[in-house]
């Protein structure tokens, strides 16, 4: 079985697994990782976005093999319950969060986004979530939310 070399939350992972597999597969079969969720399984909810360098990337759709040598951040290398990241402060902050399923996406996309651009305006939020679907009708307070966190960060 050939095996891919990726850095899962900043410790380096070898892999055995077929290439072809999706990263969400192996993220939650093999490493239990379950933060990243499985929704449409066709790129087009975000339910399963993870962070590939700087950039959201749905899991259920990206294939192992084009993670090789690349980091890879899940909800599980976001933050902690002790020491949460400030997007998920200012999720609690801003009552963010409904259901739930689709937050864990909708934060890794706005982790890229403020890795990339730490001062966005509304707008640039608005299009940066874009494809991250919520059913419960928290986009308002999640854009709310990715603004109050960056702030903070920018406040120190
Ligand atoms: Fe991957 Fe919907 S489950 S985008």
């Amino acid at each position: 079985m050939p095996s891919v070399r990726f850095r899962l939350n900043g410790v380096e992972q070898d892999v055995e697994a077929d290439p072809d597999r999706s990263l969400l597969d192996i993220l939650r079969g093999k490493f239990g990782m379950t933060g990243a969720h499985f929704g449409c399984g066709a790129g087009e909810c975000g339910a399963c976005n993870v962070m590939v360098g700087d950039r959201a990337v749905s899991a259920c759709d990206t294939p192992l093999w084009s993670v090789a040598d690349k980091d890879v951040t899940t909800i599980e290398g976001l933050g902690t319950s002790e020491q949460p990241h400030p997007l998920q402060r200012a999720f609690i902050t801003e009552q963010a969060l409904q259901c739930g399923y689709c937050v864990p996406g909708i934060l890794m996309s706005a982790a890229a986004l403020l890795k990339r651009n730490p001062s966005p305006t509304k707008q640039e939020v608005k299009e940066a979530l874009d494809r991250n679907l919520c059913r419960c009708g928290s986009q308002n307070r999640m854009v709310r939310a990715v603004l109050r966190a960056a702030e903070e960060v920018a406040a120190g």
